[in-house]
């Protein structure tokens, strides 16, 4: 049932740090998706990408995006394809302006040729931004010769997608929000004064994610039901824009995540599966709740979703601990003990889900590929 992936990425330690060449022109790393299981949904700072509020997810193991970043002398601009295709329009504007902040950062003005092969459906609110961001903040910074270490290659990560920033890391991960001084405001253009320019520096160091302790033992699994597999019809980051200035739920939605953050810590330490379950369900229903009342309404979930929710629930009345979690998309993720995860999956397979049925375990942090080539 475990689908295969063609390279499997051994298991670092979250705190390790990605090793390889440094300065090499030519760099390549793998990263995986993360699932949020305390949800990020909004952000304070639209350039920065700062959130409103702090989130956890775990890692998986499955569908990892492997990222090559070249540079070339000479060239006019930056190239990207992602699985063969070429990237053109929204697509090649986040990667190219993603690649200034590292050329900036390494004073290296040379454009590059961006690879990026995806095992995930790209767009599908299966977390494609999370494991291609952080693929692309580890290959660039090491192509380009920067060596900043595993929290500011989060934060760089961050600015691509703000989901990136927690595939840096294995296993459970927060990201923290972080604040804003009150020396200055950070939702300037970035073109202002001293002032701003520091308080923009502060609230992005306080912005970055970084692994989250879990009891040993709790040996949860994930079981990812792909519903439906074709790309979203609004982006997470336009639904999150319309959430935040028109949902009436937005803001009371902030404020209960923020304590469900501090349940789910206590719950991962204590390994209390059923509690992490309960806790990330009810913040993703929540979440949903905001963007059905914004205006006009996002609506990401389908009639299939309902009905893999309704099978979650009939599973629940059988014993079993199996509970769900949507993202920007129909697609449902089903955290559960990994010893269930097979009658989980076989519940899926016989009911709504017409699509794969994958079962993830906790995975690995993003990291160089070195000296393969
Ligand atoms: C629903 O990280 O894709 O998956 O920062 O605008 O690129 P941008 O958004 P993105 O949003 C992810 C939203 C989510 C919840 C989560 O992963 O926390």
């Amino acid at each position: 049932m475990r689908r295969e992936h063609p390279s499997p990425a051994p298991v670092l330690s979250p705190a390790s740090r990605p090793a390889g060449r440094a300065g090499a022109d030519d760099a390549t790393a793998v990263a995986h998706p993360n699932i949020a299981l305390v949800k990020y949904w909004g952000k304070r700072d639209e350039r920065l990408v700062l959130p409103v509020t702090s989130s956890l997810s775990m890692t998986l193991d499955i569908l990892p995006t492997t990222t090559r970043v070249r540079l070339v002398a000479g060239a006019g601009r930056d190239e990207a394809t992602l699985n063969g295709v070429s990237a053109t329009g929204e697509t090649h504007r986040r990667i190219t302006a993603f690649l200034q902040l590292v050329r900036e950062r390494a004073g290296d003005g040379r454009r590059a040729v961006v690879d990026s092969t995806n095992t995930v459906p790209t767009g599908a609110g299966l977390a494609s931004s999370a494991s291609g961001f952080a693929a692309l903040a580890v290959a660039a910074a090491a192509a380009y010769g920067l060596d900043p270490g595993t929290t500011a290659l989060s934060r760089l990560a961050r600015r691509g997608s703000g989901s990136a920033s927690r595939s840096l890391f294995g296993g459970f991960a927060v990201w923290h929000a972080g604040h804003d001084t009150a020396t200055g405001t950070v939702t300037g253009t970035g073109t202002g004064t001293a002032e701003e320019a520091e308080a923009e520096e502060a609230a992005d160091l306080g912005s970055y994610a970084e692994p989250v302790p879990a009891a040993a033992g709790m040996d949860p699994a994930l079981v990812v039901a792909v519903v439906d597999a074709g790309p979203k019809t609004v982006s997470s980051r336009e639904a999150m824009r319309r959430t935040v200035s028109t949902s009436p739920l937005y803001l009371p939605w902030a404020d209960s995540s923020t304590r469900d953050l501090a349940d789910m810590r206590t719950a991962l330490r204590a390994g209390d599966l059923d509690a992490v379950g309960e806790i990330a369900e009810r913040n993703a229903l929540g979440m949903h709740a905001t963007m059905l009342a914004a205006r006009p309404a996002v609506r990401y979930l389908s009639p299939a979703t309902v009905t893999v929710l309704d099978t979650v629930l009939g599973l629940r009345r059988e014993g079993i601990g199996a509970y769900a979690t949507m993202d920007a998309g129909p697609n449902v993720k089903i955290l559960c003990r990994r010893t269930d995860a097979p009658r989980v999956a076989q519940a899926l397979r016989a009911g709504a889900v017409r699509g794969s049925v994958l079962v993830a375990g906790p995975g690995p942090g993003a990291r160089l590929l070195g000296g393969e080539r």
